[in-house]
């Protein structure tokens, strides 16, 4: 069995009362790790210490240059225990280590030296005004950042909130999932190395409710909450917030809609649209579990899009040629696999797919669903694809509309002002057009409706982790 500490204060340590929990590898469904299971007084400890770095500590004094020298650094580091922090992740949750390998490990990396550079070079404005003043905008570190990761990306997700948090002065307490936390105990030992001070990064390894999570929640201590996960928690952690206003981020559930027109290049849009349900077992809030195609082509569509799903190789995920791995935990899989028994109780067809061995599902096709099926309208989180046919485009944009979600959709066309019109009417924070999963870590990224509150990325990052201070200077003395 490994063993994962918090990393307080520069130190690797365990829980005050000493407590610990297991982490579950999916494919053995043995335990693997031994965790140190925090409590409200872990996590206070980490805010103290987290506190004390940011309002006495070098860090968010430093300037953007040293301060990114050390976050390179640590971007370097990551990249050279790759193969360690993709079998950690892969371990805990079951993503195919071909995945967490070519993906999710360098996207980390990246996150670091992106967000590094992106602080030091963005300009702030200046405002030179008429009547012989002018005002400028400083962008001071906002302080003590509660970054709440979830199991799914753990790795990327904990680096996609801790880098531009860092990047911009502030100190960070992370708490992952209780499904992943070897990755982040990873991360912290490699930000020591790399020469963080102390306190500036920690992480707090527990559970949400009555414990770690709702504690940093409920903080007065905390200046920022950034929180990714499910859409029930995001309401939780935004009434705890309330209570200090505390701003909070949250990225929460999607039900993406993929929309295939009948002139789409037919090949591209079954590789994207396969991709976009079925890597790491659907368990993306970005999936396309929607698919939406235009009845001339439903047919010969979902014959290429079955072929192609059952296809895929499923196995142990530490297996380089595994594509689809068990499902995250046993809670999980058992959600995943009731909503195939709700599909068939609705009156749908499970056109291919079903449960294999273990926590395993196979990529799961459903048919004859109705738009108001609970299997259109929910967050399943695995791979199960809903496919439905359309007639034109005023019926696939509403369609995809009537969701409660609003995070991202894809639209498959050869029809260059389509292409624009449709992503134009549709209430989503992104829109693919003939791709999946591009990203420009520039550009805005979060969900409208249910799917969230906020966005980050590029400026986005650095409105909500500063506190922007408007200067007003007089220049001509009256
Ligand atoms: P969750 O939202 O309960 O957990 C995510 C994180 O929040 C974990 O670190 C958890 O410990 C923490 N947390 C939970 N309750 C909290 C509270 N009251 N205060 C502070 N922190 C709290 O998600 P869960 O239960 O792991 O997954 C359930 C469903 O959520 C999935 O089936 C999926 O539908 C959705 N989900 C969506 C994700 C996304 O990327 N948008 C990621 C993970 C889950
Ligand atoms: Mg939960």
């Amino acid at each position: 069995m490994e063993s994962f500490g918090h990393v307080i204060g520069g130190e690797e340590v365990a829980s005050v009362g000493g407590a610990t929990f297991e982490s579950v590898d999916p494919w053995t469904r043995a335990p693997w790790a031994t965790v140190a299971l925090g409590s409200a007084e872990d996590a206070r400890r980490a805010i103290d210490t987290a506190r004390t770095a940011f309002d006495d500590g070098p860090w968010p004094r430093m300037s953007f240059a040293e301060r990114g020298q050390l976050l390179h650094r640590l971007a370097d580091l990551i990249d050279a225990h790759t193969d360690e922090l993709a079998l950690a992740d892969t371990t805990d949750m079951g993503k195919p280590i071909a995945q967490t390998t070519s993906h999710d490990v360098p996207r980390s990396a990246r996150n670091f030296r992106f967000f590094a550079d992106h602080a030091r070079i963005t300009p702030a404005e200046t405002f030179p005004m008429p009547d012989g003043h002018h005002a400028y905008t400083r962008y001071d570190p906002a302080g003590v950042v509660a970054a709440i990761a979830p199991w799914n990306f753990p790795l990327m997700m904990a680096t996609w909130k801790i880098a531009p948090a860092l990047a911009w002065g502030n100190t960070v307490v992370l708490k992952p999932a209780e499904q992943s936390p070897a990755s982040a105990t990873i991360l912290a030992r490699l930000a020591l190395e790399a020469g963080l001070p102390p306190g500036v990064l920690n992480v707090v390894h527990g559970y949400g409710p009555s414990s770690v999570g709702q504690a940093l929640t409920e903080s007065p201590d905390v200046d920022r909450i950034t929180f990714t996960g499910e859409s029930t928690t995001g309401r939780v952690i935004s009434r705890a917030a309330a209570g200090n206003l505390t701003p909070v981020s949250l990225e929460l559930g999607g039900k993406g809609a993929n929309l295939v027109f009948a002139d789409a290049d037919l090949d591209h849009a079954v590789r994207w649209a396969i991709q976009a349900i079925y890597s790491n077992s659907g368990q993306v809030c970005l999936a396309g579990s929607r698919l939406y195609v235009q009845r001339g082509i439903y047919d010969e569509f979902l014959a290429r899009f079955t072929a192609a799903a059952e296809a895929m190789v499923l196995g142990d995920p530490k297996d380089p040629a595994t594509q689809i791995g068990p499902l995250s935990s046993q809670e999980h899989y058992e959600k995943v696999a009731g909503y195939l028994d709700v599909a068939t109780a609705d009156g749908a067809r499970l056109h291919t797919g079903g449960r294999a061995d273990g926590w395993t599902i196979r990529p799961t096709v459903i048919t004859g669903a109705g738009q108001r099926a609970r299997v259109t309208q929910e967050e399943i989180f695995g791979p199960v694809v809903v496919v439905l046919p359309f007639d034109d485009e005023a019926d696939a944009v509403s369609a995809a509309n009537d969701s409660p979600y609003g995070l991202n959709a894809m639209v498959f066309t050869r029809d260059l002002a389509r292409a624009h019109r449709v992503a134009n009417a549709l209430r989503v924070g992104t829109v693919w057009a003939n791709c999946f999963f591009v990203r420009d870590l520039r550009a805005p990224f979060g969900g409208a409706k249910n799917s969230g509150v906020g966005r980050e990325g590029g400026t986005y990052s650095r409105e909500f982790f500063t506190e922007p201070k408007a200067v007003v200077m007089e220049i001509a003395a009256s």
